[in-house]
């Protein structure tokens, strides 16, 4: 290993350690590590030797989070808006619920108004049905259920905001409510439409009592006629305050995770199908393309009810509320570095093979790839950064990676065009990092294509994508970078989840799941100079409207539901370092041979000079409990100081698990108790 410290540095440490207590553990309380190793129930034994001499640099960005919108994770999730179908763009072409419609999740109340849709002169060319409301008798309105209900917090505010017209003369008042199904009110407000065009209004509603479940009912006061378009309510209780923001316990639970970055739209959201005409596949950015689900990023810009509205992959309504401008907006707001997934020229091979983007017409996704950077980091006298400017962020968003494709099907048509963004790229920007992709598995032909190409057009950075049996992580992946080429393209595991086999009803989070990631964490941290960053997939899943389990955060309207997939890799991700020390666990003799992948640890050093925090990760997947005799090695004067120690134990086949936290006396060399099947960090502060 390089990187040695110097003897002086080894003395500077035990002087740090033995003056400080850290700012989190004094408020702790102390464990009694004697009283844990003696309720173990026949423990084996075990040494962690680390060597404090003995370190290498490893990646700053190795844990983020990749955000998709699958599982009702943007709309109905984490961007905040409570109305469905505000725009009343809902249509069966864009949803695969073949019922959906301009009217979906808006009915009427009452039977004094009559409620159509109508197409001629609307708000914006993208956004082009809206509701036309004829009031004979007042009393009734228009109701919208949210997405499955409207949750309310007691004196929170909230934004309504409404694009309106007056078809009749004078003034239409019009009162707004959220009322619960036995026609408690919780808040009202009013606004009034007199122009005869579109005009945006808006007013706060003031909410007078909690309710898990409200709805909305909009009620003209009077007779008359009145058009209305884009009809949004939103918590001004957003994340950081955001307007057109994020609900806030969703965000701050990613927040909490302290990610280094984001990717985002997608997974599959992000190359979709593209448009064909007579059965030829187009680019979706030539002139008048056919309905396509490419999501090309510049239809999520711009005023919201200019944004092009999209079928989404996973079956639903995406509005694009949440665009790239939010996207980049919140990893501004957490310190992220931004991720963003182009298409770049050929579709999902999932969806009927894979189409690929005539080659005259390839320019065009190259200027969309082109112009992105612009969008994300040119100044505010380039076209698309005056965009970004006029949104309200004249600053750049220090846009350095952008990722090019998602486990397309490693063809020649693919090879051909990747190079042809690729090379445009480096040649206008060699400041930003590519990211490629190697398809969808962990191994096999298409795997080895797309590593053989990455090699041969040095691809700086890959993805890898694997979904596979929570054994696998254990046997398979704990090792599988020790021996990767460290000169070659470096690693970015974008799409990892143990998948538990044999279940019936939807994949679990369980222990089992959570602690055979946690192994093949410990792997990714001691190859963190060649795997560069990972991230768990899918990010999110909305309770009743899910695509694909597992997911690592679950959430309602109304709460988010613990999950030890969360847990375990907030473990790791909120305590990354940046070196990597060396260390090994030294066993009884005759110990199985597969306590080497059973019984593991990882250790690394916090700060951006790695010179901060030791944080030890221990995981034991094994039936056996341990008592650890942990040696820091190489530190010259002894110490005695507090750490923070958090365990996660469980039930190892059942989503229950729990969460200890507390701190424990630790010196040069001090014992650990690690049940059976459980996770332990050590977190010892250094000064
Ligand atoms: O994470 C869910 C999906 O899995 C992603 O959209 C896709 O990239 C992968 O197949």
């Amino acid at each position: 290993m390089t990187n040695k410290f110097s003897a002086m540095a080894c003395v500077a440490l035990a002087i740090a350690l033995s003056a400080c207590g850290g700012a989190g553990v004094s408020a702790l309380p102390v464990a009694d590590t004697q009283a844990e190793i003696n309720a173990l129930n026949s423990p084996s034994n075990a040494k962690l030797n680390i060597d404090l001499n003995d370190s290498k640099d490893i990646s700053k960005t190795l844990f983020g989070i990749f955000f998709e919108d699958i599982n009702y994770a943007g709309d109905g999730g984490l961007y905040a808006e409570l109305i469905r179908n505000r725009d009343f763009e809902f249509s069966p072409a864009i949803g695969d619920d073949r019922r959906w419609n301009a009217k979906t999740a808006w009915r009427l109340d009452g039977d004094g108004t009559t409620f159509d849709i109508a197409e001629d002169n609307p708000i914006s060319k993208n956004n082009k049905h809206y509701a036309v409301l004829e009031t004979k008798k007042a009393g009734g309105g228009l109701v919208n259920e949210g997405f499955r209900g409207i949750p309310v917090v007691k004196n929170a505010k909230y934004d309504f905001s409404v694009f309106a017209k007056n078809f009749s003369n004078g003034t239409q008042p019009v009162t707004v409510k959220l009322i619960d199904n036995n026609g408690k009110v919780y808040g009202t407000a009013k606004v009034n439409v007199s122009s005869k065009d579109w005009k945006k209004l808006s007013a706060t509603i003031t909410a007078n009592d909690d309710c898990k479940s409200a709805h909305f009912l909009v009620m003209p006061e009077k007779e008359g006629k009145i058009g209305l378009d884009m009809v949004s309510l939103f918590p001004q209780d957003t994340f950081k305050g955001r307007k057109n923001g994020l609900r806030k316990d969703l965000a701050q639970k990613l927040a909490d995770l302290k990610p280094t970055f984001i990717r985002f739209p997608g997974g599959c959201v992000a190359h979709g199908d593209l448009p064909r005409i007579n059965g030829q596949a187009h680019s979706g950015l030539i002139e008048n393309a056919p309905n396509n689900d490419v999501y090309y990023w510049k239809d999520s810009v711009g005023k919201l009810e200019d944004r092009l509205p999209i079928h989404n992959r996973w079956g639903y309504h995406q509005t694009r509320g949440l665009g790239y401008y939010e996207y980049m907006q919140f990893c501004e707001d957490i310190g992220a570095s931004p991720l963003p997934i182009l298409p770049c020229g050929v579709d999902c091979q999932f969806s009927g093979g894979q189409q690929a983007v005539p080659l005259d017409e390839m320019q065009l996704e190259i200027d969309n790839v082109l112009d992105l950077i612009e969008f994300a980091n040119g100044s505010t006298s380039t076209k698309w950064g005056k965009v970004r400017a006029e949104m309200g962020h004249p600053k750049s968003f220090n846009l350095k990676f952008i990722g090019l494709g998602n486990e397309e099907q490693m063809s020649e048509a693919f090879f051909t065009r990747f190079k042809m963004v690729f090379d445009a790229v480096k040649a206008k920007h060699p400041e930003i990092t590519v990211v490629g992709t190697v398809g969808p598995s962990a191994d096999g032909r298409e795997f080895e294509n797309g590593w053989a190409f990455a090699r041969r057009e040095n691809v700086p950075i890959v993805d890898e994508h694997f979904y596979r049996d929570p054994n696998w992580f254990v046997n398979n992946g704990y090792h599988r970078y020790d021996k990767y080429d460290r000169k070659g393209p470096k690693v970015y595991a974008g799409e990892y989840a143990a998948h538990e086999s044999g279940q019936q009803g939807p994949r679990r989070n369980t222990m089992e799941t959570a602690l055979d990631e946690a192994v093949f964490l410990t792997g990714v941290e001691r190859n963190g100079d060649v795997v560069v960053m990972t991230s768990y997939a899918p990010l999110f899943s909305k309770q009743n409207d899910t695509q694909w389990h597992p997911d690592m955060i679950i959430f309602n309207n109304n709460e988010i539901i613990p999950t030890t997939t969360y847990e375990v890799h907030k473990l790791f991700s909120a305590n990354a370092g940046s070196k990597y020390i060396n260390n090994s666990m030294v066993f009884e003799a005759n110990a199985p041979a597969n306590y080497e992948r059973n019984i593991v640890a990882s250790v690394v050093r916090d700060g951006n000079d790695g010179k901060g925090d030791i944080i030890i990760k221990l995981v034991n997947v094994s039936t056996n409990d341990f008592v650890i005799d942990v040696n820091l090695q190489n530190v010259k004067e002894k110490f005695q100081t507090k750490a923070i120690s958090k365990s996660i134990t469980g039930t190892w086949k059942n989503t229950d698990f729990k969460l200890t936290e507390n701190a424990v006396k630790v010196g040069n060399n001090f014992k650990v108790a690690l049940k059976s099947r459980s996770m332990k960090l050590i977190r010892i502060p250094v000064k």
